[in-house]
């Protein structure tokens, strides 16, 4: 396991690699993820934290260039990502952490950073985590990054039980994928099957509950 130094280091590394406005942004998802692991898996704190600071290692690269990693990593590129350059780089950049930040390539960190852009049906927590702490992060602006920034605090989640913060955190996500769906579709974009399916099964453990 990596340290406090470890990961002190790699913020001085990253703000070496990254525009300034990037590195803003991957700070502001490393204060907000440790929000939530506060809230959710205070245990995953150090997963967490190596996970936002990686997050978008790859993000400023060209589609070319994203396309040659994936070459160079084997990754399979599908008619969708072509389609949708901005996915890719959730995949390079979990390819690359065990070449490039070897001590931070544990099997945690990498998958939520394979799947901070799109999520997937059954997302560990921890991805969970990431993804929302990737959208809701105060470098965040965005019309609905705000709303969803408001919606997840405005109701106290740190004074529910953990029944009903779990719950509160899977509407928050089910709210999220609704709006990322709506949006790309809005601007005639492809949608990934995998964020179609993580909003599916989360929406149908809700329908579950409520009928129980
Ligand atoms: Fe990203
Ligand atoms: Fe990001």
């Amino acid at each position: 396991m990596f340290t406090e130094e470890n990961l002190n280091e790699l913020r001085i590394t990253l703000e070496g690699k990254m525009s300034p406005k990037r590195y803003r942004h991957t700070l502001e998802v490393e204060n907000m993820v440790a929000r939530l692991g506060e809230l959710y898996a205070p245990d995953k704190l150090p997963i967490l934290r190596a996970a936002a600071l990686l997050h978008d290692i790859t993000k400023e690269y060209s589609a070319d260039h994203q396309l040659m990693l994936c070459a160079e990593k084997g990754l399979e590129v599908s008619r969708g990502d072509l389609y949708a350059p901005k996915t890719f780089h959730a995949r390079t950049a979990a390819a690359m952490i065990p070449e490039w930040y070897e001590a931070f390539a544990e099997e945690e960190v990498l998958s939520c950073v394979r799947w901070h852009t799109t999520g997937r049906a059954d997302m560990t927590l921890c991805e969970q985590l990431v993804y929302l702490a990737d959208y809701i992060d105060l470098s965040r602006t965005f019309e609905d990054c705000v709303m969803l920034r408001e919606f997840f605090f405005e109701k106290k989640p740190e004074e529910m039980d953990r029944q009903e913060r779990l719950a509160h955190l899977r509407d928050t996500l089910i709210l999220s994928f609704d709006m990322t769906i709506l949006a790309l579709a809005e601007d005639g974009l492809p949608i990934s099957p995998d964020t179609f399916e993580a909003r599916n099964q989360l929406v149908c453990q809700r329908l579950a509950e409520q009928k129980a």
